[in-house]
């Protein structure tokens, strides 16, 4: 179903500065230069200082990812940038940058926005991945059930009505002092601990497809704050606990959408999909209720430009093009 085009993907919502190319649907080059390390003495994403960091790599990045495909300039078709949701600081510098090299190679220009990115990211290892189907998004942004009925046809079921569950993650672990990003950093913790060990809260609120996860943190910061001195509570055990919370909140309103749909197969994406937890008790499920199952490789789940390139390919093949005028958008718009 898919060209023989050259793609070249940009990705900087956030705090990765992020380029792929795509031929043939084939990915050749996925390239990602983090900037963790840089915003990890801040406890989370700085974003003047994360906008000025995707400046200073996102040229060297690019001579990197031609050299590595082995191409020149000349050899690219279609130019995709993700335009939004993400920090507008940060979309800026990877969008202007896209449309620079699109408008001199006097080639397409597609602006991609960046949950239908996550959204289509099983594609890229699963390309038997075919609608309808519904799909856990579960970024350090959003949390949504979206039922795909076809691609570019995307109804959004339900949302967090406040904290993302990737949020969830990343508020507490600053908290405790446990790392950057949070989520990894929790499932690091959680290796070995009782999950059952302390009891926290599975919020859940009124719309019947919606999430909540600020009162759970709140539960756990009280739990912590109401220990006695002589009280001893592991850090693994309170991790766990912690992460199972999380995930028991995610499976259980997703499992009510799955059987209510009755869709015959489920996908993710997003940060938080690349947790173990989280991936074990989907497939589960799927395996329970013989649901096809396709959810990206951790290294997919999480931000990355393959899936703006991915996107960019199905756009293409419908001549769903845009004007070199349009902006970045910090805003969702499903
Ligand atoms: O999709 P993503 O890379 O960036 C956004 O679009 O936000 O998601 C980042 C989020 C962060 O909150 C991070 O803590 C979480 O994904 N995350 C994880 C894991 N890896 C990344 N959460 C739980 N377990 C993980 N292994
Ligand atoms: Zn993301």
């Amino acid at each position: 179903m898919l060209n023989d085009k050259v793609i070249l993907g940009f990705e900087t919502s956030c705090d990765e500065t992020a380029i792929a190319i795509m031929k043939d649907n084939k990915l050749l080059v996925n390239k990602i230069s983090s900037q963790v390390d840089i915003h990890e003495k801040f406890g989370g994403v700085v974003p003047e200082v994360a906008s000025r960091a995707h400046s200073e790599m996102i040229r060297n990045l690019f001579h990197t990812s031609l050299n590595e495909a082995h191409l020149e300039l000349s050899d690219i078709d279609i130019v995709a940038s993700t335009d939004g949701p993400g920090l507008v600081g940060s979309l800026v510098v990877g969008y202007n940058f896209a449309k620079s090299v699109a408008w001199s190679l006097d080639k397409p220009f597609l602006p991609i926005d960046h949950m239908v990115g996550h959204l289509s990211a099983p594609l890229i290892e699963h390309p038997q991945l075919d609608p309808p189907f519904l799909s856990l998004l579960v970024s350090g942004g959003h949390t949504q059930i979206v039922l795909v009925e076809e691609w570019g046809k995307y109804e959004l079921l339900g949302s967090t009505i406040d904290d993302a569950a990737g949020e969830a993650f990343d508020k507490l672990s600053r908290y405790c002092g446990f790392g950057f990003p949070g989520g990894p950093a929790i499932q690091r913790i959680s290796e070995g601990g009782d999950e059952s060990k302390i009891p926290l809260p599975r919020p859940r609120p009124k719309g019947e497809f919606d999430y909540s996860f600020s009162g759970l943190k709140t539960a756990a910061i009280y739990y912590l704050n109401d220990l006695k001195k002589e009280d001893e509570v592991s850090r693994k055990d309170f991790a766990a606990s912690y992460q199972e919370a999380i995930v028991d909140s995610l499976m259980g309103v997703f499992i009510k959408a799955v059987k209510e749909t009755n869709v015959p197969t489920i996908s993710g994406g997003g940060g938080v999909m690349a947790n173990k937890r989280l991936r074990e008790k989907l497939s589960t499920f799927a395996e329970n209720e013989s649901k096809n199952i396709y959810v990206p490789s951790p290294a997919l789940s999480t931000d990355n430009a393959a899936m703006i390139a991915m996107v960019g390919f199905l756009k293409y093949q419908n001549s769903d093009f845009s004007s070199l005028e349009k902006g970045a958008e910090a805003r969702f718009k499903f």
